[in-house]
């Protein structure tokens, strides 16, 4: 591929991408699930903001016992959310402001409503029966002691067949059996027909557990995992000039480079974890809390925006479906709200990759702490069970779901001040979170000073300026206990951003900028010297 064309196919470098969980985002007719219409009707919101491209949570047909991340069929949209003519028409209507759509694929496993899975449940002969991934056993002897994300074992008896099958999620969730070709034809047959109707592109969960080997309680990175993404890539995304992210909790910077690899081999970039992980226990669950650690977080994100520089990509998030509101983890959800989710927004957003903003993140939206009978997460609940059954004290439960539970991200998008957050006329399948009075989207957008805007300027800036997305990247003060501050550069310009991570006004030992740097964007009204942070503080200063 020659330069020119090169640089044009890849949009996504100065993209960022929105994404939506669209049952909780906009309920356009009173059954309280947010669904396909309640997003077209939002799509100026979303040109105002200024982003490329929406990333849909799945829409798919599902018995939603996951939300959505158990299809059963992949070619149609679950009536909850609309139909296949809704979809079209949001793809159509996106596309004339700007916006391309991103569709969810979950291709690790499908619904066990799914015909593939009703019809290879039935004989071992039938010929969808290798879809699945099978083990023959006696009833009550499990073919391993492996356990399934959301509790219990990974296997499941089928009298039928006389055998057990692999989950690595639900018993609802029957994994795919990537071994077979069959299979895999299918899969890109499908992918293509979603790509002919004009999607963007996919992000495609738990990609790295396709690849599982069970009997070698391998999950995820299975030996053949590239194997199979290059032929994905080849028969399907290398036709069209889509964006593929895959969700990858096992990638290293070396397997980063891999499925990111600047020939587009396999995929755009992924999303990668390590990040994420760091305010927990070492070698314990996501609910077993601890604080974080400061240091590591910048190092961390100094290792993968050095590794990846010239020899994959990034992505950049702190927010999806699946984690606790950024603002009431690592940011302060209390007197600096508005400070740390602006400075937390600023910090990532200068960076090298694609950012993505998950819906009310750009509001400054916190976690909730509800009753565990207002709770709906499977994943939630399960957990809330199994750790009473193992002895832990509720209030030591409901204090790990208040600060992790999936659903705190879930809570409906607070639009305006109106009954239930504007989002539905009805009864919202989830409690809409208590603050929406005082944040929500009607109160921000046409706020200079707000949250909203902050992102609205941050994304303006990445199209703009093209060292946001050429850049290399340097840390500055690495042994800081509290300022994060780097500079990108390239040829012609370079971007300052220091950020105060704490809720105290701190002495910064950089040299005041000097005339060339321009503030680009801070979130305190009133200047000062660099010399001292406020709380919260961030700048962003560029030379060009
Ligand atoms: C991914 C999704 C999560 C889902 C799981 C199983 O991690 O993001 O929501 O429950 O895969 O599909
Ligand atoms: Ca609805």
């Amino acid at each position: 591929m020659d330069k020119e064309k090169e640089r044009q196919s890849q949009w996504w470098k100065s993209a960022v991408i929105y994404q939506i969980y669209p049952r909780s985002f906009a309920d356009s007719n009173g059954d309280g699930i947010g669904d396909l219409r309640g997003i077209i009707s939002k799509l100026d919101y979303l040109e105002n903001l200024g982003i490329d491209a929406v990333w849909l949570s799945p829409v798919c047909k599902s018995p939603q016992d996951d939300n959505g991340y158990d299809i059963s069929d992949y070619q149609d949209i679950d009536p909850m959310f609309g139909t296949l003519e809704d979809m079209e028409e949001l793809i159509r209507e996106a596309g004339k402001r700007h916006i391309r759509i991103i569709m969810d694929l979950v291709l690790n496993h499908s619904s066990d409503e799914h015909h593939w899975f009703q019809e290879a449940r039935k004989s071992r002969e039938n010929p969808y029966h290798d879809y699945y991934v099978w083990r023959d056993g006696v009833e009550g002897i499990l073919p391993n002691d492996m356990r399934a994300a959301f509790g219990g074992p990974a296997w499941e008896w089928v009298p039928e067949v006389r055998q057990y099958y692999f989950h690595q999620f639900s018993v609802k969730q029957p994994d795919l059996n990537w071994e077979n070709p069959r299979l895999r034809r299918e899969i890109y047959d499908m992918i293509n027909w979603w790509t002919a109707k004009g999607v963007g592109g996919f992000r495609l969960d738990v990609i790295d557990q396709i690849a599982k080997e069970p009997d070698k309680k391998i999950t995820n990175n299975g030996p053949r995992l590239h194997e199979y993404l290059r032929e994905l890539s080849r028969e399907t995304f290398q036709k069209a000039d889509l964006v593929t992210v895959g969700e990858a909790w096992g990638a290293t910077i070396e397997l980063a480079k891999l499925y990111s690899n600047p020939d587009n081999s396999e995929l755009s970039m992924v999303f990668q974890f390590e990040h994420i992980g760091l305010d927990q226990v070492e070698g314990k669950e996501k609910w077993d809390l601890a604080p974080l650690p400061f240091l590591k977080l910048k190092e961390v994100f100094a290792r993968w925006q050095s590794g990846l520089h010239g020899k994959g990509w990034n992505s950049l998030f702190w927010n999806n479906h699946d984690l606790p509101r950024i603002v009431s983890r690592w940011g302060n959800d209390g007197e600096y709200r508005v400070e740390s989710a602006k400075m937390l927004a600023i910090l990532l957003h200068g960076l090298q990759g694609t950012p993505y903003i998950y819906q009310g993140e750009e509001l400054g939206m916190t976690n909730v702490q509800y009753e565990i009978e207002e709770y709906r997460d499977i994943e939630t609940l399960h957990l809330y069970e199994e750790r009473l059954e193992k002895g832990y004290s509720r209030e030591e439960v409901m204090r790990s779901i208040h600060a992790r539970s999936r659903d705190n991200a879930r809570t409906p998008m607070q639009w305006s001040d109106g009954d239930n957050a504007g989002f539905t006329e009805g009864e919202p399948w989830i409690k809409v979170n208590p603050n929406y009075r005082q944040i929500n989207a009607g109160r921000q957008v046409g706020d200079e000073d707000s949250v909203f805007s902050c992102y609205r300027n941050l994304i303006r800036f990445r199209r703009e300026y093209p060292v946001f997305a050429r850049g290399d990247f340097q840390m500055l003060l690495p042994e800081d206990e509290s300022i994060f501050a780097y500079t990108r550069e390239d040829e012609d310009s370079r971007l300052l951003v220091v950020c105060n991570f704490s809720g105290r006004t701190v002495h910064c030992p950089l040299e005041e900028p000097d005339d060339s740097m321009r503030l680009l964007i801070g979130n305190y009204r009133e200047k000062g010297p660099i010399s001292t942070l406020r709380p919260y503080e961030a700048r962003m200063y560029l030379n060009s």
